[in-house]
């Protein structure tokens, strides 16, 4: 590409990300991502820090869990909202689910766009109609002021949000307590009372239940069980059937190693009447294993009898990384790229970033001693883990995101 000095190509300046579409490899169908990326730095550069997802790994996930699940399955873009990888999923995905303003301009052109949002304003109502999204709705006056945005337009039927407190009222003892999203069954009474009060101008197309990351394996179960007796609650109140349930999800990065969870499961779901369609959603499920994070080690250094590489990535490109929330913390190892034979014994390393963040320790490596150049390759990383973060700090550099396979 030709650039005057003065006039730099729009790509290359300095901290904006770069993305590339990358066909690393025809590594086999069953190569860990992490693994293939690896392979691949051996005798290629990419510009670290970087994110690296495999398409056709997510476009797989995504298609196993619809398969396991029986149902479609909206995607939680806020897991990973890399407009290019979310391109690449477009012709297996049943829709998508947007919580934010600038998550709905990206995808405000795709068909079946959910609108979940517990802030939903003005703006982001209107640009909603606009876009003509299902709003879920996360509390009952929310349908006034969306009556009042709509003016004349048409509106898709809308789904209730209904918080997990509402297993409690069709029987189940799940021992959850309220989270502060969606209504209970007074606020689901309320908001069926607006919308049967709307002149037909808004219509109850279902509902939306779900119980949070990582809570398929503890409701799951229950959220199954309990959604025929709330489409009947629901039809009662609103006096016309129900079209649509999304059950939720919770399914964590590797959903698929719990097989007989899902056999039980999709047995639950048989007893839901056919009229509903129903769906799931999920975030990390599908994008968690389909993206590694890449980082160099810049430096190494000995403090006492502690050693540490420092790399150009840390807790500011991939906050998860340095679990600064979990109190057991457990530091992950990845793959070591090295472009140059080891040197010295082996030890325990401490993979550290470039913010001066006491917390900013990302990874721990028991092998060869480390060199200036040697590639950290972190697997499951393909979710939340550089959205999910601080504000950028120091204003230092963004990762880069490739999309290969
Ligand atoms: C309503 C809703 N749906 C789906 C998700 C995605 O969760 P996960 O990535 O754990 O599947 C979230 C995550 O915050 C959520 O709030």
């Amino acid at each position: 590409m030709r650039s005057d000095p003065a006039f730099p190509a729009a790509d290359r300046r300095v901290g904006a990300p770069v993305t590339a579409v990358t066909d690393v490899v025809a590594a086999p169908a069953d190569g860990s991502p992490a693994r293939r990326v690896a392979e691949f730095l051996l005798s290629e550069e990419l510009d670290t820090p970087c994110y690296v997802y495999d398409a056709a790994r997510a476009i797989q996930r995504y298609t196993a869990l619809q398969a396991a699940l029986g149902t479609g399955v909206l995607i939680s873009v806020k897991a990973n909202p890399n407009l290019e990888l979310g391109y690449r999923l477009e012709h297996v995905r049943s829709g998508l689910e947007v919580a934010s303003w600038k998550e709905l301009n990206n995808w405000a052109n795709s068909p079946n766009v959910f609108l979940n949002s517990p802030a939903v304003d003005r703006k982001l109502l209107r640009a909603g109609i606009g876009a003509n999204v299902t709003f879920v709705i996360d509390e009952p006056r929310l349908l006034q002021e969306l009556s009042v945005a709509a003016g004349g337009r048409t509106i898709r039927p809308v789904l209730l949000r209904l918080n997990a407190v509402t297993l409690a009222g069709v029987g189940m003892r799940t021992g959850t307590a309220a989270d502060h999203f969606g209504m209970d069954w007074e606020g689901a009474r309320e908001a069926v009372k607006l919308i049967r009060g709307s002149a037909g101008k808004i219509q109850l197309g279902g509902f939306h239940l779900f119980g949070g990351s990582y809570s398929f394996t503890r409701l799951g179960s229950a959220i199954a069980a309990a959604a025929p007796e709330m489409i009947a609650r629901l039809e009662t109140l609103y006096g016309a059937p129900l079209r649509a349930a999304n059950l939720g999800g919770g399914f964590s990065e590797h959903w698929e190693d719990d097989a007989r969870a899902f056999a039980e499961y999709r047995k639950l779901l048989r007893a839901i009447p056919p009229h509903v369609t129903l769906y799931h959603e999920s975030g990390r499920g599908i994008f968690a294993a389909c993206g590694v994070f890449v980082t160099s080690v810049v430096r190494t250094k000995r403090v006492g009898a502690r050693s540490v590489a420092a790399c150009d990535g840390g807790i500011a490109q991939a906050f998860l990384l340095a679990q600064t929330e979990n109190p057991f913390r457990r530091l992950r190892s990845p793959y070591i790229v090295r472009k140059t034979p080891p040197v010295g014994d082996p030890i325990v390393t401490d993979l550290v970033g470039s913010s001066c963040n006491r917390a900013d320790v990302i990874g721990r490596v028991d092998g060869p001693a480390l060199q200036p150049g040697d590639l950290c390759v972190f697997a499951d990383c393909g979710a939340y883990y550089n959205t999910y973060t601080v504000a950028p700090f120091l204003g230092l550099k963004e990762p880069s995101h490739y999309v290969i396979g």
